[in-house]
């Protein structure tokens, strides 16, 4: 009996005793002692020769100020009525630096913090909870900032602090085998499975329980096959059930693009030539083509040495390239590049084919700057143009075409999921019937800072992910 439930286990854990088939059990192995009081000396030193500590950190101040966690509150007052047939779990993820900075602090630096709210027989739940990633724990052990931040790639200085971090992996003193991202950009749900993404990382699994509770289960290597970073904006084709996904890295292939089946198989790395070590947050999918861009905000960390420049740079001599790739392809012989005018993106709405042509609405920026540090936040979101953009590449004839759809700010859009990858419907409502006041309005006992994406976990799906 006993040797049956344990065999029951191992099969139930993957065969290797982890946290579920697909998902590592994240145990770091940082070490304290000598050589990382040396290093945090060391560290100091440079931060108290080189930064000036009166520069002010806005996105640590006003309602980008980080929260502590929270536990389930249940029944929180409902002005009006919560639908029944409403029931599930919002959640919303953004950055929430636990510990203090030793230096700077870039707003894609903070932990990832989820914001929780269950919805189920009209009544709420909120709770908050961090993404238990292996950069967090470490912090944790150390009980202070010890990971690189974004915040200090400036100049010398953001070159010292790269040796700090390279010099505190290289002897050990963090544990960098389970990468070092925080799981505070986005959150998706694909083969049974939330997942928490940051684009330099793995995939976090964040299990979300009855309560509303969510729990960090492990992270996502699809049984050891993804080695390389893996997006925030994977896509999932609602007909299909398969995710598509792409990572970015500093070095060559810069961009390697993957297919995940809908039963959660990841199958083989298909690389993909871009014109550098680029930025890529997003791309998008079709019905049959797969979409890359390939925008010229490089990583030069000469550049930033040299010309005291933050880490990425906006090239703006050089053209948008957009990839488009059979997203089957098994290598990237295939690829059809479009060039249009220079502009970076950092989301796309949605894409489908229309004919002969490849149709994308996206969000384009005309002058990026990551330099968000300094200055007042609101004077540099001014200088952003970022506007909704119908763009069109013709396959036949290999033009490239894009209109503007809307005045500036637009971003972080969002469509009906059940039409990623083909065209969305206009729908016709009847105006007269239709109210902007809502239906419910749930008081929250906190606050809650400003963040990334948001999803909503259906009943069905929060059912479905009970077992891990
Ligand atoms: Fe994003």
């Amino acid at each position: 009996m006993a040797a049956a439930v344990a065999e029951e286990e191992k099969l139930y854990n993957g065969g290797g005793g982890g946290a579920g088939k697909g998902i590592a059990e994240v145990n770091p192995k940082p070490s304290k002692g000598l050589t990382s009081k040396l290093i945090d000396y060391l560290e100091k030193l440079i931060v108290k020769l080189m930064y000036d500590p009166n520069q002010p950190l806005h996105y640590l101040t006003g309602n980008f100020a980080p929260v502590d966690e929270s536990p389930p509150v249940k029944d929180l007052p409902v002005k009006g009525h919560l639908p029944e047939c409403l029931n599930g779990e919002f959640v919303r993820v953004g950055p929430n630096p636990k510990f203090a900075p030793v230096a700077g602090y870039h707003w894609f630096d903070g932990d990832g913090m989820i914001h929780g709210m269950r919805i189920k027989d009209g009544k709420a739940t909120y709770v908050r909870r961090y993404v238990r990633t292996s950069r967090l724990k470490q912090e944790e052990y150390f009980g202070g900032a010890k990971f690189m931040k974004v915040g200090d790639l400036k100049g010398l200085f953001g070159l010292l602090m790269v040796n700090m971090h390279l010099l505190r992996t290289k002897l050990k003193v963090l544990d960098v085998s389970y990468g070092n991202g925080t799981g505070n950009t986005n959150l998706i749900y694909h083969h049974g499975k939330l997942l928490a993404l940051q684009e330099a990382d793995k995939p976090y699994v964040v299990k979300v329980l009855e309560d509303g509770d969510l729990q960090t289960i492990g992270l996502l290597d699809y049984d050891k096959r993804l080695k390389h970073s893996f997006t925030a904006h994977p896509k999932v084709d609602p007909f299909t059930g398969e995710m598509f996904t792409f990572g970015y890295s500093h070095e060559p292939p810069y961009v390697t693009y993957r297919v995940i089946s809908k039963d959660g198989f990841m199958h083989d790395p298909v690389p993909i030539t871009v014109s550098g070590p680029i930025m890529m947050h997003d791309f998008a999918i079709t019905e049959n083509y797969a979409v890359f861009m390939d925008l010229p905000l490089y990583f030069r960390p000469k550049e930033m040495v040299k010309e005291k420049k933050f880490i990425f740079t906006f090239d703006g001599t050089k053209k948008a390239r957009f990839g488009v790739l059979p997203r089957y392809a098994k290598d990237e012989l295939l690829i059809r590049w479009f060039e249009l005018p220079n502009c970076f993106i950092f989301h796309n709405a949605n894409a489908w084919e229309e004919g002969d042509e490849i149709v994308l609405i996206t969000c384009r920026l005309q002058n990026p700057d990551l330099d968000m540090i300094n200055g007042t936040v609101k004077k540099q979101l001014e200088c952003f143009t970022n506007e909704l953009y119908k763009m069109r590449f013709n396959m036949k004839t290999g033009v490239a075409t894009q209109k503007k759809l809307s005045e500036s700010a637009v971003d972080f859009p969002r469509v009906n999921e059940s039409y990623t990858s083909r065209k969305s419907s206009v729908n016709v409502i009847d105006a007269k019937t239709m109210s902007a006041d809502p239906v419910a309005v749930v008081e929250l006992p906190h606050r809650v800072p400003y963040g990334f994406h948001a999803f909503f976990v259906t009943e069905e799906q929060l059912q479905e992910q009970s077992h891990l």
